[in-house]
C-alpha cells in the first residue's frame, strides 16, 4: 500500500497543483467518459457470453427476439456508449467550448444505461409495450446526450469536418432511435403501412451508417492527422465525404421507408462514399511509416469488414432479406458490419485512448501518477485480434453458407476474445476508481511520469 505521508512535500505540492488545474480547466469532463465505457464494457461482455447461445437462432431467421436483443446489447450497450464516452471527452476539447450541462452527462448516462438495460431485456421476452417504453427512456437520455454535444459543434457545422460529421451524427441517432420507437409502437397500435423488413432496414441503416460509421468517419478524420500524422493536413474536400454519406444514408432510409424503387443506387452511394473516405485516409497514411500495432491491426482489419459489408449491402439491397439467401446474408451483413467493421475500429481506439483517460482521471483526482504502458496488459492483444477476426470469418461463412455449427464455432471464439478484451479492459479502467497503482508502477526504478 502506497501511503500519502510518506510522500516528499514537494510531490504533494504537484499533485495539489495538478488537481487544481484540472478542476479549473472548463473544458475538464472529469470521470465521465470513462463510467461510459465501463458501463459499454460491462454490456460487450455481456454480449460476448451470449453470443454463441444466440447464433444458431439467427442463423435460423435474423428477425426474432434474442438476435434484436443482442443486436441492441452490441450497438447501443457497446458501440453507443464508447462512442458518447469519447465524444464527451473530444467534442470540448476540439471545439474548445465546454459542456453545457456537465452534471446532466452523468444523469444521462444513469438513464442510458437504464433505458438499454430495458429494450434488452423486453427484445429478448419479445414484449413490445416494454420496448417502446424503454426507447422513450433512451430517446430522452439521447436528447440529452445531443443538447450537450450541438451545443459545442453547432458554431463550427460546415467549417469542420469532423465537428459537422459529429454534429450529423447525433441527429441520426435521434433520428434513428425516434423510427425505433415508432415501429415498436406500430407493433402494439398497427398505423404504419409498408413492409415489416424494409422499414426495419431503413432503421439499421439510420443506426449502423448514419450514426456509427459517420461517427467513425467524423472522429478519424480529426483523429488521424492530430494524434499520428501530425505534419498532415486533411483535404478541404473531406468535408464532402461527410456530405455524400449524409444524403445517401437520408436517401436509402426514405426509399425503404416509402416502399420507392431505387435502394441499390443509395446503397451503391453509401460505398463511394465510404470509397472516398478509405482512399483519402489512404493517401495520407501512405509514405508515412505508421507503427503496425494492435491499434492499427484493428484499423485494417475494420478496414477489410468495411469491405466485406460493403459487397454484402449492394447484395442485399438487390436481394432483400425476405428470401433464404437473403436472410442469410442480412445476417452475415450483420456480424461483419457491426463486429468486423465497428468493433475492430472500437477496440484498435480503445488500446490507444482508454489508458490516456485513466491517466488523466488520476491526474484531476490528485493520485499516484501511472504512465499509460503501466495502465496497459499488451499480452492478450494477440489472442483477442486471432480470435475475434478469426471467430468472425468463420461465424460469417458459416451463416452464408447456411453451416449452424460452424457460424456457433465462430461466434464462440468471437465470444472468448470479447471476454477477454472486456476484462483486461475493465482491469485498465478501474484504476480511474482506486488510488492503487498497477504492478508495473511499483518498482523503485521506475521513471515518475510527470
Ligand atoms: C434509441 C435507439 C434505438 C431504438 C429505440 C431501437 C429500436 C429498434 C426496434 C424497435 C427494432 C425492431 C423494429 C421492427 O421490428 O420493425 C430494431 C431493430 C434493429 N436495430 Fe435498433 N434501435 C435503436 C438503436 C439502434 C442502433 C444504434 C443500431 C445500430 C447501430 C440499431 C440496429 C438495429 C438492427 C441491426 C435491428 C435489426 C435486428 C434484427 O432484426 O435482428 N438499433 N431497433
Amino acid at each position: 500500500m502506497l501511503k500519502q505521508q510518506a510522500e516528499p512535500e514537494q510531490v504533494r505540492n504537484g499533485k495539489a497543483a495538478a488537481k487544481r488545474a484540472a478542476s479549473s480547466d472548463p473544458l475538464r469532463i472529469g470521470r465521465t467518459p470513462l463510467h461510459f465505457f465501463v458501463v459499454a464494457m460491462l454490456f460487450f461482455a455481456g454480449a460476448a457470453a451470449a453470443m454463441p447461445f444466440v447464433t444458431p437462432a439467427i442463423a435460423e431467421f435474423f428477425y426474432q427476439p434474442a438476435p434484436l436483443a443482442l443486436t441492441h446489447t452490441i450497438t447501443l450497450g457497446w458501440i453507443t456508449a464508447v462512442v458518447m464516452g469519447v465524444m464527451c471527452r473530444y467534442v470540448p476539447a476540439l471545439t474548445r467550448r465546454p459542456i453545457q450541462f456537465p452534471r446532466a452527462a452523468i444523469v444521462q448516462l444513469v438513464i442510458y444505461a437504464i433505458g438499454v438495460s430495458g429494450i434488452v431485456a423486453h427484445f429478448a421476452i419479445g414484449v413490445w409495450f416494454g420496448i417502446w417504453l424503454a426507447a422513450i427512456v433512451l430517446i430522452v437520455a439521447i436528447v440529452i446526450f445531443a443538447v450537450n454535444m450541438f451545443s459545442c459543434l453547432w458554431p463550427r457545422v460546415g467549417d469542420g469536418v469532423a465537428e459537422t460529421g459529429m454534429f450529423l451524427a447525433v441527429c441520426f441517432l435521434l433520428l434513428a432511435g425516434s423510427l425505433g420507437f415508432t415501429l415498436a409502437l406500430d407493433k402494439s397500435y398497427d398505423f404504419l403501412g409498408g413492409n415489416v423488413l424494409t422499414n426495419l432496414a431503413s432503421h439499421v441503416h439510420l443506426a449502423a451508417v448514419g450514426w456509427v460509421t459517420m461517427v467513425i468517419v467524423a472522429v478519424s478524420y480529426r483523429m488521424l492527422p492530430a494524434f499520428l500524422l501530425p505534419k498532415v493536413t486533411l483535404p478541404r474536400d473531406a468535408i464532402w465525404h461527410i456530405y455524400a454519406l449524409a444524403a445517401a444514408v437520408l436517401g436509402l432510409a426514405f426509399t425503404l421507408l416509402l416502399g420507392l424503387r431505387g435502394a441499390p443506387v443509395w446503397a451503391i452511394l453509401i460505398v463511394l462514399a465510404m470509397v472516398s473516405y478509405v482512399e483519402t485516409i489512404a493517401r495520407m497514411v501512405v509514405s508515412r511509416r505508421m507503427p503496425l500495432d494492435w491499434t492499427t491491426r484493428h484499423a485494417l482489419a475494420g478496414l477489410c469488414w468495411l469491405g466485406v459489408s460493403a459487397v454484402l449491402g449492394i447484395i442485399l439491397s438487390f436481394t432483400g432479406g425476405r428470401s433464404e439467401t437473403g436472410a442469410r446474408i442480412a445476417s452475415a451483413y450483420g456480424f461483419a458490419g457491426l463486429l468486423g467493421f465497428i468493433s475492430n475500429f472500437i477496440i484498435g481506439m480503445s488500446y490507444q485512448l482508454f489508458a490516456g483517460f485513466v491517466a488523466r482521471a488520476r491526474a484531476g483526482q490528485g493520485w499516484m501518477a501511472v504512465t499509460i504502458a503501466e495502465l496497459s496488459k499488451p499480452r492478450p492483444r494477440p489472442f483477442v485480434f486471432v480470435a475475434f477476426n478469426g471467430g468472425l470469418a468463420i461465424a460469417v461463412a458459416g451463416l452464408l453458407a447456411g453451416w449452424v455449427p460452424a457460424a456457433i464455432a465462430g461466434a464462440a471464439a468471437i465470444g472468448v476474445a470479447g471476454l477477454v478484451y472486456a476484462g483486461v479492459t475493465l482491469w485498465t479502467l478501474s484504476f480511474a476508481y482506486r488510488r492503487a497503482v498497477p504492478r508495473a508502477a511499483k518498482n523503485e526504478l521506475r521513471v515518475v511520469p510527470s
